[in-house]
């Protein structure tokens, strides 16, 4: 039997290429789709007066097509960024104080969901797999359902589904819980994930949890599960020795090899390394204020110890996000005034992008990695991370007990909590000077878990998953 076509529909879509710094969504799918190939619709990133009206476009990579629409500008306001970014991304990283409601753009929310479904719908033929992507899409099921489609439909949520209590915040909780019932597979980052949407759909609407992990509201059966989202770590492992990565890794050795501390002593090479979208859900300045107290408390890495974090804006138009560059560049700004010296600049904030190529030298280069997410659905850099280095001389992964993929990796990394400032500079100084022998036993286990969690994996445990459900749906036998 021919396996049946994928179609993957998010918001942003592409490339399929190295080109350019992107999300975890984009690298997630575009390391799956290589593989398996098939249909990627969704926004071009451009807006015009015919919006989702425009004529769509198609530009086809090997085995993958991809169809984008534009948006207006009220579209875009209303839908990517009011009610996505505004409502829906603060209130699932748990940060009410930031979440704003208000019902015009819910409408054009929903209105987009409903055209996108449309404009879609031309498109399917039987047999198909059709797999939402994130939270900008909450509706297009139910909406696709509406349009008549009765093909297999799954959905995959690549951010957090914060707890119940704080869900039912939202005015429309219910409406998107109903709507995402449409779908007969959904799926979750993480296990903690899953059980507050079960929780949502008990509490909230009255629903059942039935067994394997299945859970019924009124007349509908979904089948909700974790997917723990990965890269293409064969790959990935290759970037990170290609002439564009070797570069990159060379110059930084440059810069932080030889170095001496303040009293004269030869330091071994003290790099740090963060690479992050410029989000409040990453934890940067928290991140910043461990580097600090990193150089007060353990004064022998004055002089030696750089922290290089790469930081490309995102969402800029949002006050949230234009609050947190000024923060961030006025605590650099801080630290930077309180310890430099003539030859040493302790922290180094970038706003430009690298390649996925370039990052990987970067990580190589890399004594440590530090990820200090608030809250995140996975956190594909620190899988990047554990994927480009040396098994010779690995680096050590600090990460926060809040990302996603804490779950993975907490076999090797060093654990940190984010709002625990010591905790932080505790971490790093353990990291920094952490012998070779327990790098290598660490590292080891972390591939491991990068090696076996692909992007491949993901994709293929997911649409096994939905390929599964009969035609009648998640609730026959
Ligand atoms: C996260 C989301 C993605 C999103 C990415 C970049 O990873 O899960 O859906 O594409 O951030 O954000 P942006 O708003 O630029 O698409």
């Amino acid at each position: 039997e021919p396996e049946s076509r994928l179609v993957a529909v998010s918001n942003r879509v592409g490339p399929l290429s190295d080109e350019g710094q992107a999300g975890g969504l984009v690298v997630g799918l575009s390391d799956a789709l290589k593989r398996r190939g098939g249909l990627w619709f969704g926004w071009s990133g451009e807006t015009s007066d015919e919006g989702t009206h425009s004529q769509e476009r198609t530009e086809v990579e090997g085995n993958v097509a991809m169809t984008t629409i534009d948006l207006t500008e009220e579209e875009l306001n209303g839908f990517y960024y009011d009610y996505a970014n505004r409502s829906l991304w603060p209130l699932l990283h748990y940060r009410l104080d930031l979440a704003e409601f208000d019902r015009a753009s819910d409408r054009i929310y929903r209105k987009v969901n409903h055209r996108f479904a449309v404009r879609l719908m031309p498109h399917l033929k039987e047999n198909d797999l059709v797999w939402v992507h994130d939270y900008h899409f909450f509706y297009m099921g139910s909406e696709l359902r509406q349009a008549g489609y009765n093909g297999r439909l799954g959905y995959f949520l690549h951010i957090p589904f914060c707890a119940p209590e704080v869900f039912s915040a939202l005015p429309a909780s219910h409406d998107i819980v109903r709507a995402l019932l449409a779908y007969d597979v959904i799926g979750f980052q993480t296990d903690t994930d899953r059980r507050n949407f079960v929780g949502f759909c008990v509490r909230e609407l009255g629903g059942r949890k039935l067994e394997d992990g299945r859970v019924e509201v009124g007349d509908r059966t979904v089948i909700a599960k974790a997917f723990p989202i990965g890269i293409d770590a064969e790959s990935y492992s290759r970037f990170a020795v290609s002439p564009e990565a070797s570069s990159h890794e060379e110059m930084l050795l440059d810069m932080s090899r030889d170095r001496r501390n303040l009293k004269g002593e030869e330091a071994e090479r003290k790099l740090i390394v963060g690479v992050d979208r410029m989000d409040y859900s990453k934890g940067l300045l928290e991140r910043f204020y461990g580097f600090e107290r990193l150089l007060e408390d353990y004064p022998e890495n004055r002089g030696c110890a750089i922290f290089l974090q790469v930081a490309p804006l995102s969402r800029s138009e949002l006050d949230a996000y234009a609050d947190l560059r000024s923060e961030l560049e006025r605590t650099a700004g801080h630290i930077n005034g309180r310890f430099a010296t003539l030859d040493w600049t302790p922290l180094q904030m970038m706003t430009r992008g690298f390649t996925r190529k370039a990052l990987a030298g970067i990580y190589r280069a890399a004594r440590v990695c530090l990820v200090t997410p608030l809250r995140d659905g996975m956190n594909l850099v620190a899988k990047e991370f554990v994927a480009a280095q040396d098994p010779e001389d690995p680096g050590v992964l600090v990460l926060s007990r809040f990302a996603g993929a804490h779950a993975e990796l907490e076999c090797g990394c060093i654990v940190v909590n984010p709002y625990n400032t010591d905790d932080v500079a505790g971490a790093l100084q353990t990291a920094l000077t952490m012998p070779l022998e327990e790098r290598k036993r660490r590292w080891e286990l972390m591939r491991e878990a990068v090696f076996t969690g692909t992007a491949q994996h993901w994709c293929q445990s997911f649409l096994a998953t939905l390929e599964a459900v009969g035609e009648a749906g998640a609730g026959s036998p």
